[in-house]
């Protein structure tokens, strides 16, 4: 279903996925906290995202980075060069704006005046900051505006530590940071944000079968974590598009409620970085092929997501209303994985002997799943608000628990219920809650 972004930023706030940063004192633009349900979530995101790209092959491996890296480096990538956006700003309302995303190029989207930008230039988006407490030019560092330089210097240790041939992939998630010109649309271009990005390393004459291979793989991923079809689409960038080290980049675009717009990009960014960064630091990172005694420049297959962006895509995929007996169900059709709680459990009453059935279960299954008892208010309300976080099953112990050890299981999507035995309890789930 179509819905808007102020249902998707109200349904987060209200329900404890995502808060705006420092709100107690106005909120910081373009920065947001994940609460208890939003971290979750990004977790399993994550997480299903590490278990395809790392866990289930056998040629990729992880590193996790420093966010603070020698200067050097953005120097050879060319981010302090070139990654930069052309930005404008208004004489009259002194809000500034990136050109290449203005509707109308003369029209200030803040108040309406005409032809008052002033000329274009370029803006660089790293964050700069000092190594120490002396603010100079020998001492400045930057917040990395990606991982995946990280992975790039990280190449020969990796490499010659888990004895790698080609082709192998490194595989990194953590925090990047862009000081973006117009951030916006809730978590979807934030100033700080989450990357998934794995580096493939291959010979420079597959590269373009990797490279349809790795387009099939992630669109893939998408779709098994339960993303709807018809809001994905793959784009190829034009010419005039592609980053400074690309040879060709598509994006795995996803129909947001403002139209369709980029998750994922996956590029082929040829030998570029280890060319670039042989030459800057004198290290010689080109792969020697013993059989054919030959020494080359691998090329590098990058399907680089963010994790804050996906996470946004699925809840907003996820998001259904329908009407159940003249009232509205709010549910989140959530895929067991991502979601946040796979189970509730649920005293019926607030009686004690009730409270204390729902806790023993809760204990039994808590090392196995995510879940949470909740107590308060009357038992539909409480399945309405599981329904409105993703809660795929809630089990429901009641006063004929106390006699037949049994407990009720609904289901999220159905609604239907099972009544199960409680040492059939586990094997129950498991049928249920196995990828
Ligand atoms: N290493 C290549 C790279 O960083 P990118 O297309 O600039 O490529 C990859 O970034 C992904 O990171 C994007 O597809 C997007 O999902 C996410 N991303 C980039 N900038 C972002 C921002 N300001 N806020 C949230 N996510 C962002």
């Amino acid at each position: 279903m179509s819905i808007t972004l102020d249902t998707i930023t109200n349904l987060s706030k209200r329900r404890g996925f995502v808060f705006q940063s420092s709100e107690i004192y106005g909120g910081l633009r373009s920065a947001y906290d994940y609460g208890p349900l939003g971290v979750q979530l990004l977790r399993n995101v994550k997480e299903q995202w590490w278990r395809s790209m790392v866990q289930l092959r056998g040629d990729v491996v992880g590193l996790d980075s420093a966010v603070l890296q020698a200067r050097q480096v953005w120097q050879a990538s060319g981010h302090e060069e070139v990654f930069t956006d052309p930005m404008v700003e208004c004489r009259n309302c002194h809000t500034r704006h990136r050109v290449d995303k203005l509707t109308d190029p003369d029209l200030c989207p803040n108040c309406g005046k005409r032809g008052e930008f002033t000329e274009a230039r370029d803006f660089n988006l790293m964050f700069r900051t000092n190594m120490g407490p002396i603010d100079s030019a020998e001492n400045t560092v930057y917040l990395r505006p990606e991982t995946a330089q990280g992975i790039f210097i990280n190449y020969e240790n990796v490499r010659k530590t888990q004895r790698l041939k080609l082709p192998f992939g490194v595989a990194q998630v953590g925090k990047s940071f862009r000081n973006e010109i117009t951030p916006g649309q809730f978590v979807f271009r934030t100033r700080e944000f989450e990357q998934m990005e794995m580096e493939y390393f291959c010979r420079p004459e597959e590269a373009g079968q990797w490279f349809e291979y790795w387009i099939e793989a992630r669109s893939g991923w998408y779709r098994d974590l339960g993303m709807n079809q018809d809001n994905l689409r793959i784009r190829k960038h034009d010419d005039d598009e592609l980053s400074h080290y690309s040879a060709g980049t598509v994006d795995v675009e996803y129909r947001f409620p403002w139209g369709w717009d980029e998750l994922e990009g996956i590029a082929n960014r040829t030998d570029f970085d280890l060319r670039q960064h042989t030459e800057h630091s004198g290290q010689d990172l080109r792969y020697y092929d013993q059989e054919a005694d030959e020494r080359f420049f691998p090329y590098v297959i990058e399907p680089a997501a963010g994790a804050t962006r996906t996470t946004f895509a699925f809840l907003i995929d996820a998001y259904d209303e329908e009407e159940v007996r003249g009232e509205k169900r709010v549910v989140l059709r959530l895929d067991h994985r991502l979601a946040p709680y796979q189970l509730a459990v649920l005293p019926l009453s607030k009686k004690p002997e009730l409270i204390e059935g729902s806790e023993r279960i809760a204990t039994m299954l808590r090392p196995s799943y995510d879940l949470e008892v909740d107590v308060t208010q009357a038992i539909g309300r409480r399945y309405r608000r599981q329904d409105e976080i993703g809660t795929p099953y809630c089990i429901t112990y009641d006063f004929d628990s106390l006699e037949d050890s049994a407990v009720t299981v609904r289901d999220r999507d159905s609604m239907e219920q099972d009544r199960i035995s409680i040492d059939r309890l586990e094997e129950y789930l498991g049928s249920k809650l196995t990828s």
